[in-house]
Order: C-alpha cells, then structure tokens, then sequence
C-alpha cells in the first residue's frame, strides 16, 4: 500500500515535534514543508531531510506540487485561518492545527466550516489526550473505581493561552467531553499578552459541566509548585466520591480508590508527550486508511469547544459576570481584552 503523505506548514521550533511524531509512523512519509520565511524553510528542510524541491514558500504552490493526503498548520496562534482556507480549499482530507486553535471563537468557527464544506477533518493538536498517563486516569474514571466525579483541579505555570488550553481540553476528556455549563473567570497583566500566545499573564475560573461537576482552574506564574517543577508545572486531579486520581508533570500519576488500592506510577512527561503526539496522528492515518465514518478524539469541534471556555475565562472576568454557555461574544475579542485591561490598572498586576 502507498504511504500516506504529509505536507508541513510552519517551520518553527514547535514543527519539530510534529515531524519527529509522524516520523515514528511507518504508514507515513512527510513529503514537502511551507513556510514564508525562505531562511527557516530551508533551514528546516536540510535539518529534516527534506529535499529542496519540496520546500514552498507558500500553501498554495504546495499543494500545486503536491498531493497530501494530511497537512499541519504549526503558525502562530493568530495566523492559523488562512492556511486552514487554503489547504480545505486544496481538498487535503485531513488538517491538524495547533493548539489553541485560533485566538477568536469566530476564527475557529470559520476553519470548522471550510473544513465541512471541503468534506476535510479538522484536528486540533491537543496531544494531552493522548498522554499515557492521562489514559491511566481516564481508564480509572470510566471503570467508576473513583465513584462519580465531583470535581476536576487543573493548574498550570503558563497562561491559560499557553497551557491552560491543554488543561481545560485534558480536564475535559477525562470528563467524558461532557458540555460546559457556566463559567466565572479571572484574569491580570499584559507583560505577556503580546507574545506569541497572545493573552493575560494569569487566569483562574470555576467551570460548572452540565452535570454540576466543577471544573477549578489556575494559570500562570503564581501557581504553587515544587523545586523540580521551576521550570514547568502541570497538574490535574480528579475527585469522585470513591477515589481520587491525580498526575502532573514528571511526576506520573496516582490512584486511590475507596477499597484501598493505590495504584502509583512515574512516568516522564517527555517521553510521554512524544508518545502522544505520534497517537493523535496515528489516530488519523488510521482513521483514512479505514474509511467511512470516523471521530477523531481530537476533533475540532471539541478544540473549539475548548477554545470557547477560555474566551468564557475572558469575557466573564471583563465583564464581571458568570456566563453560561454558548456564549454571545463580539468579533476580535481578543483585542477588546487587551484595551480593557490595558486601560484598568488593575489589569497590569
Ligand atoms: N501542542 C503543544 O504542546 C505546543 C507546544 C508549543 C507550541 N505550540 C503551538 O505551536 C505554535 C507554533 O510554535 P512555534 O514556536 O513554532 O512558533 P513560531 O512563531 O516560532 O513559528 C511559526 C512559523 O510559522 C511560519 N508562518 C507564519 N505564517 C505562515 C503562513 N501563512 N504560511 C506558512 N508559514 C507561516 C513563521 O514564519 C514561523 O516560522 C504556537 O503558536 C503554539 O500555539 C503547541
């Protein structure tokens, strides 16, 4: 059988990952990289073996010299509708994007409908899903050794657009995907909102699903963490009524359940992440190869989904309300954010 092909799009630091992931896949074979800064492509190109007649500067002139059977968007966050148009407009069948998946909810509406229309599958790259030791505790909750669920705790030390898209979306796989209900949110400062994610430096919100679990978040810098997690700090935990199960990063996770088991493991969250990413993609390529109707477990629908809780994070801190879901919220809000915070001292602490 043919190998499927995979055309790159972005050749930052983050497209690393991605190439190293599909490259574990046999079925696979990554054929082409586009970037429009001719100094990276090429770079990228030799680094990975890529040869130089399958370096584009643009989407379109790929997919003029290219047939790709799966195309990655790894831009940056605001720069993600444009190569979504392009590559649903080439018919490519699937299209993994980075997480978050876009900065405005209207922008990721807009990708999730070129996508339908063009009859490609939009895949958010939310790898987390996928981590072995997420699926420990996601084997633990389904097997209702923990009870039912009370509450989930995610924290994390960057911000809620840096890794607290992860949290929610890992916080929300480990509950069944259920659908949010409300939300009240928290955010402070700007030193950080224009970087390459672009949002508040610190977030915090209470989530309620639509079965009254809770949702507890905490994102950026002030998170309480240990020595070892100076660098990084993730963690979730998930309370029921018979057990609680809880992991994070380097530290593996943990088990206990109401009849005393215990069930503990240490797990390197490096090698976990790289496992995951392999995952999400070998999901899709089977998914192809099997044909007829498939779900990704990381569809854009539930990266939207995600998306649309952090902008509840947002304009539920702006306006000083709890939201309920779906929220009704204006275009380019991300903008309206960073003046309101902007023009409120309190916004900078
Ligand atoms: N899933 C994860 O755990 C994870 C981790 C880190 C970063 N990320 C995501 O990956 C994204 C990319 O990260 P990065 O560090 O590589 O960013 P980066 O900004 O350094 O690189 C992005 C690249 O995209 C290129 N680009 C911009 N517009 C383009 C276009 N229209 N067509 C082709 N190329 C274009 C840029 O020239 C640049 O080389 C981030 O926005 C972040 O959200 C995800």
């Amino acid at each position: 059988m043919s190998k499927l092909t995979v055309g790159l799009v972005g050749c930052g630091p983050r497209q690393r990952a991605h190439i190293s992931a599909l490259r574990q896949i046999p079925e696979v074979e990554v054929a082409s990289c586009a970037d429009i800064d001719p100094v990276r492509l090429q770079a990228f190109g030799e680094t990975h073996g890529i040869p130089a007649a399958h370096r584009y500067t643009g989407i379109e002139a790929m997919l003029a010299g290219e047939r790709l059977d799966i195309a990655n968007v790894v831009t940056p966050a605001g720069v993600r509708l444009g190569p979504v148009k392009a590559l649903a407009a080439g018919r490519v069948p699937v299209i993994v994007v980075e997480k978050p998946m876009a900065v405005d909810l209207e922008e990721a509406d807009q990708m999730l409908r070129v996508c339908t229309d063009a009859g490609s599958r939009l895949i958010v790259n939310h790898q987390y899903r996928f981590l072995p030791f997420a699926l420990r505790i996601k084997e633990a909750v389904d097997s209702g050794a923990l009870g039912s669920i009370e509450y989930l705790r995610a924290t994390c030390m960057n911000k809620l657009h840096g890794q607290g898209t992860h949290m929610i979306d890992l916080a929300n796989f480990l509950h069944g995907d259920v659908p949010l209900q409300w939300v009240m949110g928290m955010v402070a400062g700007t030193e950080t909102f224009d970087s390459k994610l672009p949002g508040p430096d610190r977030d915090a919100a209470v989530f309620a699903y639509q079965d009254n679990v809770r949702l507890y978040l905490e994102c950026g810098r002030q998170v309480p963490r240990t020595d070892a997690e100076a660098k990084q700090h993730l963690y979730i935990e998930v309370v029921g009524t018979r057990g609680r199960a809880w992991g994070g990063i380097d530290a593996g996770y943990r088990i206990v359940t109401a009849d005393g088991g215990t069930v503990e493991e240490r797990l390197r969250w490096a090698d976990g992440d790289r496992t995951a990413e392999t995952a999400l993609y070998r999901e899709a390529v089977a998914g192809l190869q099997r044909g007829g109707p498939w779900l990704h477990r990381s569809r854009g629908e539930l990266g939207r989904r995600t998306l649309e809780a952090m902008v509840g994070v947002l304009q539920s801190a702006m306006e000083h309300r709890m939201l309920t879901f779906p929220l009704s919220v204006p275009p380019g809000y991300m903008a309206q954010v960073k003046r309101g915070l902007l023009a409120t001292p309190a916004g900078n602490g």
